[in-house]
């Protein structure tokens, strides 16, 4: 990329990519915003930003998950990276307006792909804008095809006394620590049926040491037969009066589609319970029979963005799984 500056070296090759500081937290949420507000044209995009927190969290997890860019001495750019197992995705992805289409993003995904390499996963992804020529071109030059889109859908949720369901769940946070310990290795072995490895524990423990919603577990027999990982509410990055779920899936087999009825039922009670006004879920389109089922239970499109995969292959993205899931 061209950009440089009044003596020889070329912007990009000036950027240090290194790990974010704690003291740049604000900065880099501001930047978020920034860069989503400009690039969608909403001009109160960092009105609010206290609403929600997109990388706090993961960094208080572990401040490795989070690339930064510095420009001379300013921070320019970040990177979130996350690992579920066998799987990895990156985003969100940002750099500051005034320095786009000057290589740092590009800097950023060098150092993104070093660290997905460095984890071994079987299989990466992210999900970006289906219909930005600047963001398919950036991501397909470090090996990302575009696959299915990926539809975030939204349902209202009524706060009024009438019972959603009397579908129940347990939730992580009421388990103990031998109780937690064995329920992760349930979901785990749930998610193991639908793709071998994928493992949501880290996201499954993030929700809950810091708070950010919690996780529905939903039993038959008392064995798992769906769950899902819920934020919910101002800092977190669900925001104000919002739920929203990062990752949900219900067991892969004959009864896959009730299971997931019920696990979209959970959901709704549980944003209601949170107070929620409304309930955020994506769901990948190769997943036809949940986006079936999700628009059955009233639930719209408010967003549609695109899968983009590394290899070029479908992984858990497959008809015979249920599943909602978000990968910003
Ligand atoms: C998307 C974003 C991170 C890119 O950052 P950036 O620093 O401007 O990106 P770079 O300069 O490193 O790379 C731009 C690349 O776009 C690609 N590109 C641009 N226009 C293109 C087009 N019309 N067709 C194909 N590729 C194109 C090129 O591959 C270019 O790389 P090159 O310089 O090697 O040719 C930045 O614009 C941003 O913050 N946008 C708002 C937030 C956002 O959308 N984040 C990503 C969400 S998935």
């Amino acid at each position: 990329m061209g950009i440089r500056d009044g003596n020889t070296r070329k912007l990009s090759d000036r950027v240090i990519i290194r790990e974010l500081k704690e003291n740049e937290l604000g900065e880099a949420e501001m930047i978020v915003h920034l860069a989503f507000g400009t690039f969608l044209h909403i001009p109160d995009a960092i009105q609010n930003p206290a609403e929600k927190r997109l990388l706090t969290h993961r960094w208080r997890r572990n401040p490795e998950d989070i690339i930064a860019a510095e420009l001379d001495g300013k921070l320019v750019g970040t990177n979130v990276v996350t690992r579920w197992g066998s799987f990895a995705f990156f985003g969100p992805l940002t750099v500051r307006p005034e320095f786009w289409d000057s290589g740092i993003a590009s800097r950023m995904m060098e150092s993104t792909m070093g660290i997905f390499e460095k984890w071994g996963v079987t299989h990466t992804g992210l999900f970006t804008f289906a219909d930005s020529p600047k963001h398919l071109g950036l991501y397909h030059k470090f090996g990302y095809h575009a696959r299915f889109l990926t539809s975030i859908m939204t349902k209202e949720i009524d706060r009024s006394d009438r019972p959603i369901t009397n579908q129940k769940f347990i939730t992580f946070s009421e388990c103990g620590t031998k109780g937690k310990e064995k329920y992760l290795e349930e979901c785990r072995e749930l998610t193991a049926g639908l793709y071998p490895g994928l493992d949501l524990s880290s996201e499954i423990s993030l929700v809950d040491d810091y708070k950010l919603g919690d996780t529905l577990m939903l039993l038959e027999d008392s064995k798992l037969s769906s769950f899902a990982t819920c934020q919910n509410g101002p800092n977190t990055e669900a925001g104000k009066d919002k739920c929203f779920v990062k990752f949900g899936a219900a067991r892969r087999d004959s009864r896959s589609g009730e299971r997931f009825e019920n696990l979209i039922l959970a959901c709704q009670s549980f944003s209601r319970m949170r107070g929620a006004s409304s309930l955020e879920a994506g769901v990948n389109l190769s997943h036809s029979s949940a986006f079936d089922l999700m628009l059955k239970h009233g639930f719209r499109t408010t967003f549609l963005g695109v899968a983009m995969q590394k290899p070029n292959a479908p992984a858990f993205n497959l008809e015979e799984n249920y599943i909602m899931d978000d990968w910003r």
